[in-house]
């Protein structure tokens, strides 16, 4: 069947998503035009900025993949003071971000749990203005907590929370994870974070090892099932002080073919999802220069721009070839709005740029 005759389908099956992942350059083209116009209708094409503030390198986990997993000794480990936060938050809302997004390693410990309820609120105090009535908004992805713990986050603040699953396979994922963590403990938080009210992002890495075309077409559908409203997801990247770091020259030899896979998996999420939020992600850019920009084309409408503070950037590198590492706040910042311009989409300022679904999913349930 032609890929436009699969593209009319207003739901799209297993089989379609397969095309679509599978889709040679030319078909390319085509997909990319469709995903971008279901964009254009289901949300316009603004592109909405969460300032992305990597306050601790801190980790309990081990992930096989990561480069700040536990037990790297290479990595020396930081937590952002109270006031080192809060400044750069302030500077997000004074550069008209309307939101942020607060990322660490997992730590579940009280004094951690203690610290973050507190910036929480604090932020939300001190960036309320008469363009932001209500402050900033904030995205936490701060990993697997305890239900309490959510629900104290989003009390003070947080609205939105990225959980990825990495993959919906769970022989997949125990590949990559060590036994103590599990895809469905996962998917327990995503329920539990959905449960409270918060606006839920999840997403896959694209290219782990043995992972084929079909599973990212099931990770798709898993992703309608359960209803998402925000989704990032990026290329695998290998890291050399990792316990994956033997897949370096495999991975790199499909490293043009895992970029391609990555797009069309944005224009998927776009194609079936609709009116979702979807991150065209650092690691896209740390593979092309241009990446970040190309995810946009592909129906993707956020860019979390990092922000961390310059002096300890180089402590969060989760995979290697990370862009922006060496540049100031302000070079990251202007680089990135003459990016968004360049490409002709206009910037969603001053605004929290929710997710549209989430809206949708509230009607559904206000009037049942
Ligand atoms: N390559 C690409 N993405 C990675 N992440 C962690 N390590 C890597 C890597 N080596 C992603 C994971 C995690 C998110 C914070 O970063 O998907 O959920």
């Amino acid at each position: 069947m032609k890929i436009n005759d699969i593209l009319c389908r207003e739901e799209l099956g297993k089989n379609d998503i397969v095309r679509i992942l599978s889709a040679d350059d030319e078909e390319i083209k085509i997909i990319k035009r469709k995903a971008f116009e279901t964009l254009e209708k289901y949300c316009g094409t603004e592109v909405n900025l969460r300032g992305l503030i990597e306050f601790s390198n801190i980790c309990i986990n081990n992930c096989y993949y990561c480069g700040i997993r536990r037990d790297s000794r290479e990595v020396s480990r930081y937590t952002l003071t109270k006031e080192e936060i809060l400044d750069t938050a302030v500077w997000c809302a004074e550069n008209r971000y309307g939101s942020i997004a607060l990322q660490s390693g997992d730590r579940k410990d009280a004094v951690f749990v203690d610290f973050v309820e507190d910036v929480l609120y604090t932020i939300k105090e001190k960036t309320k203005s008469d363009r932001l009535p209500d402050g900033l908004g904030i995205t936490l992805s701060i990993g697997e907590q305890d239900y309490k713990s959510y629900e104290r986050f989003f009390k003070a603040g947080a609205h939105r929370y990225l959980l990825r699953i990495e993959t919906s396979y769970d022989e997949l994922f125990r590949s990559i994870h060590p036994e103590a963590q599990s895809l469905a403990r996962r998917i327990e938080c995503l329920s539990a974070l959905r449960d409270i009210g918060y606006q839920v992002g999840t997403g896959v890495m694209i290219g782990i090892p043995g992972q084929t075309i079909e599973q990212l077409a099931d990770d798709v559908l898993f992703f309608q099932k359960n209803d998402f409203d925000m989704f990032g997801m990026g290329p695998y990247i290998v890291h050399k002080n990792t316990p994956m770091k033997g897949y370096m020259e495999e991975i790199s030899a499909k490293s043009g073919y895992i970029f391609k896979l990555a797009l069309k998996m944005i224009a998927a999420v776009r194609l079936v999802m609709k009116d979702v939020n979807i991150a065209s992600t650092t690691a896209l850019q740390a593979m092309d220069p241009r990446g970040r920009e190309e995810g946009l084309g592909y129906g993707a409408n956020v860019i979390m721009p990092l922000l961390t503070p310059e002096k300890i950037r180089k402590e969060y590198l989760l995979y290697e070839g990370k862009p922006g590492v060496d540049d100031l706040v302000s070079v990251t910042d202007q680089k990135v709005k003459a990016q968004i311009e360049e490409i002709g989409r206009k910037i969603n300022y001053d605004n929290w740029g929710d997710s549209k679904h989430f809206a949708g999913r509230q009607r559904r349930i206000t009037s049942r």
